[in-house]
């Protein structure tokens, strides 16, 4: 098997379905999250999207007969063991059954037999189809077996019917076959705790006091943590991202329910990342009612300072490993050195908002990593290779401990 980390290798099996156009998004959106695609198509599948797309889209050969590779008489054995997870998207009520009943009757049924990676099925079909009794006896055959099942979305399906049947986001598919890619990763058995995104104070019903922050760099690390294997919880105040599957998700709205949500997520965690933009001042009453300006002036509010949820934990971390963040506009290392002093954890990634191409709402981002050990610059780098980098060296450091 390759590397589970760094590129997983994700085997992509599409069967004969009209959501098999789907499947050229979930291709991307694994690129996108660093994986190496393979597509295995069915006869059928071909019918609705032409090999050559796939072949475009993975620069890799596609795979639909048996026989089709002179080169390799063995070909399901070969693919079967270079898949790190084997992805079934769109997955017809026919490739289930077969599954279930250990059919190998075409290249991608004995793959599915043969492979010993993880399998990931995304069933589409009809609603019909899907609550027939003997899908559903199917579906818990797998899942009995230890293949994850993801549940169709409901809503307006090809065929006109509404109900169950529908391939869900290509991003939620993506994310849960990495998800199971890195099961055996080198987080596997921690616990991480990310808190992202900013928080709202309020001052009254409609107004608050906030952080700016799109919670993009702490969806990046909950997804790099679990592409790991670890298990992972984040505490998310409001936010433009959704939150990737496979990642349990608390959503808060005030620094206060942040900081409750973290003490609890930290109980069990054994690595903690603080990447959350906390207000860090709360109105010390907030009005119940909308208040008047002319009646009630805001320049008057008072505020109280919230509590620092990152060095609340350093406080009490025992053996976990602590990793703040500090998001500056000049003397950058300078800063967050103190910050890393006075704050108490292991490590501060420290990122230049100054610039245009860092920080807030950007897709990249400017950093230094700085521990115990000193400062290293990053290069600019987009915001999900920096969450590979940041865990990579939060796998270092638990060595370290
Ligand atoms: N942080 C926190 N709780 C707060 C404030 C900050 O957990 N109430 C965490 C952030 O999640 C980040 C780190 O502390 O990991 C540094 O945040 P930053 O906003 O850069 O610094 P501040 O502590 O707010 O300090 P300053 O405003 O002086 O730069």
């Amino acid at each position: 098997m390759s590397e589970p980390v760094g590129s997983p290798c994700v085997l992509l099996c599409v069967t004969g379905c009209i959501a098999a156009y789907k499947s050229c998004e979930i291709v991307r959106c694994l690129q996108r999250a660093g994986a190496r695609v393979k597509v295995l198509m069915t006869e059928h599948a071909a019918q609705f999207v032409g090999p050559t797309t796939f072949r475009a889209l993975t620069h890799e050969k596609v795979a639909i007969g048996l026989f089709d590779d002179p080169e390799d008489p063995i070909h399901h054995i070969s693919l079967a063991q270079e898949a790190d997870v084997v992805l079934v998207a769109p997955a017809t009520a026919n490739i289930l059954a077969k599954m279930a009943h250990g059919v190998a009757d075409d290249l991608m049924s004995t793959t599915l037999l043969a492979t010993k990676a993880p399998i990931v099925v995304a069933p589409a079909m009809n609603v019909g189809m899907w609550e027939a009794e003997v899908t559903q006896e199917n579906v818990r055959t797998l899942q009995r077996r230890g293949i994850t099942v993801i549940t169709p979305d409901a809503g307006y399906l090809a065929c006109g019917d509404v109900g169950g049947g529908r391939l869900p986001d290509p991003w939620r598919v993506a994310d849960l076959a990495l998800v199971a890619a890195g099961t055996t990763g080198p987080l596997a058995g921690e616990r991480v705790l990310i808190t992202a995104g900013g928080t709202q104070e309020p001052i009254d019903p409609v107004r608050y006091i906030g952080n700016r922050s799109s919670g993009k760099m702490g969806a990046a690390l909950a997804r790099a943590a679990s592409r790991r294997g670890a298990d992972v919880t984040l505490v998310l105040g409001p936010a433009s991202v959704e939150p990737p599957a496979g990642v349990a998700c608390i959503q808060v709205q005030t620094a206060a329910q942040m900081l409750d949500a973290a003490r609890t997520a930290f109980a069990d965690a054994t690595i903690a990342v603080c990447a959350a933009a906390v207000a860090d001042y709360t109105p010390a009453r907030p009005a119940d009612h909308k208040l008047k300006k002319s009646v009630e002036p805001l320049d008057t509010v008072e505020l109280v300072e919230t509590a620092d949820i990152l060095a609340e934990l350093s406080r009490d971390k025992g053996g976990r490993t602590v990793i703040g963040f500090a998001a500056e506009t000049s003397e950058v290392v300078a800063y967050a050195e103190r910050k890393l002093a006075t704050k108490g954890c292991d490590a501060i990634v420290a990122n230049d908002v100054s610039r245009a191409d860092s920080g807030f709402g950007t897709d990249t981002d400017k950093a230094w990593w700085i521990d115990r050990t000193g400062a290293t610059e990053l290069p600019c780098m987009s915001k999900t290779d920096l969450a590979d980098t940041i865990m990579e060296r939060a796998v270092a450091l638990r060595h370290a401990h």
